[in-house]
């Protein structure tokens, strides 16, 4: 039996079964591989989920962290703390949004938009009964809140109601947002380019005419970026190329970097009607450790310029793709934006997901057919040459 094999046994008796997991038990990373407890090295085209922008082991954002160990790693948010007080800063200065609650996750960076809406609602005129726009095929998260605006009802269809006062509009439909719209909508949240449900940027048309209708009726626009913001699409935030800006804006994943911690902002006009104190908490929420990460990705972010970098290699890897696309037919689409793309086939892609594994490579699925690309943002045109050939490989004979 090898140690995978082991740890696989072992992790199923005890892990609850709401994964099917890969037969792949990781052990350390370098850059953009990682290795298994038996030895086996991948190239990493999942960043574990679009999280590990800055790539694996990093000797300095490792020693940010343990600086951090050894000082202090909690402290409840009835105390201020520096890292918090200089993370807030900082992600407020490259996101252009005024203030900000961290959160320990992207689900609850949801959860804290939702109240904050629903509060700059009920501040106007109370009542409970105010409705939020959501957008079909969209993911934001599993707990009740959250997943009460995702799209994906196959996600919901256990749980009940959920939150309530939720209408569902198409992505890339601006009339159908405009048949929702009432005088008790109070928000619409959509994600700028949607992951889960298959990697689909908002066209400019679609996101500008949300804007404009969400201005004229004096409802918030929620950009959830907890997938594609922080550099993915080649702009720190996706949002910032269609020149617009949301009223809240929700952030997780790479943002930590692979330390639990996401984030909800809004601007003042927001915050002057929403959450006050006694509305909205967390223990562990914006706690030193957590904050230390996120201030050593964003300064990573700077000194090593990764929106650059993205911007920079992003055309060399859709050529790549559409290339591939070219090569071959039961390829029926490329699509994406930066280090966020999608390959569709005309069927099922988890065998290649296998295949690649088995040659060394994890690439994950965004729906049944949709193979997602979503490297580290540090790769290198060699990396995008071995995953091409990886596929390649694969394809010829699938
Ligand atoms: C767009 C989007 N929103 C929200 C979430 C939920 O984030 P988390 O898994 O950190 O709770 C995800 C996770 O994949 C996501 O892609």
């Amino acid at each position: 039996m090898s140690l995978s094999e082991k740890y696989i046994e072992e992790g199923e008796k005890n892990l609850l079964h709401t994964y099917n997991r890969f037969p792949i038990v990781l052990d350390h990373g370098e850059g953009v591989y990682l290795t298994d407890v038996d030895g086996k090295k991948y190239l990493d085209f999942a960043s574990g989920i679009a999280v590990f922008a800055l790539g694996y082991n990093d000797p300095e954002y490792n020693d940010a962290l343990k600086k951090q160990i050894d000082k202090i790693i909690h402290t409840s948010n009835l105390y201020y703390n520096v890292p918090a007080v200089e993370a807030a800063k900082e992600l407020c200065a490259v996101s252009g949004m005024d203030r900000v609650f961290f959160t320990n996750s992207g689900t609850e960076a949801i959860e804290g938009a939702i109240k904050s809406a629903l509060k700059y609602a009920y501040t106007k005129a109370p009542a409970d009964d105010y409705e939020i726009i959501a957008m079909e095929h969209s993911f934001h998260g599993r707990s009740m809140g959250a997943l009460s605006v995702t799209g994906n009802a196959h996600y919901r269809e256990a749980f009940g109601e959920g939150i309530g006062h939720i209408e569902f509009a198409e992505y890339n439909d601006l009339e159908s947002v405009k048949a929702k719209i009432n005088s008790k909508t109070c928000a619409i949240i959509m994600e700028t380019v949607q992951g889960e449900g298959g990697i689909y940027p908002a066209s400019e048309e679609f996101l500008k005419g949300v804007r404009k209708i969400c201005d004229e009726n004096d409802i918030l626009l929620i950009l959830d970026e907890i997938q594609c913001g922080m550099g993915r699409t080649g702009s720190m935030f996706a949002f910032e190329d269609y020149g617009i800006k949301p009223d809240i804006l929700t952030t997780a994943k790479a943002l930590g970097c692979g330390v639990p911690v996401g984030a909800f902002l809004m601007t003042e006009r927001v915050a002057e009607k929403s959450l006050v104190p006694g509305d909205h908490g967390s223990t562990y929420g914006g706690n030193p450790f957590a904050c230390a990460a996120v201030l050593e990705v964003l300064r990573q972010y700077k000194e090593k310029d990764i929106v650059g970098h993205v911007k920079e290699i992003t055309p060399y890897l859709e050529a790549k793709l559409d290339e591939l696309k070219e090569k071959f037919p039961n390829i029926i689409d490329r699509r994406g934006k930066g280090f966020m793309q999608a390959l569709e086939f005309d069927g099922p892609v988890g065998e290649i997901v296998t295949k690649a594994q088995e040659k060394g490579a994890l690439i994950i699925t965004a729906g049944t057919n949709v193979l997602r690309l979503v490297p580290p943002l540090i790769i290198e045109k060699e990396h995008v040459d071995s995953i091409v050939s990886i596929l390649t490989e694969i394809l010829q004979k699938y």
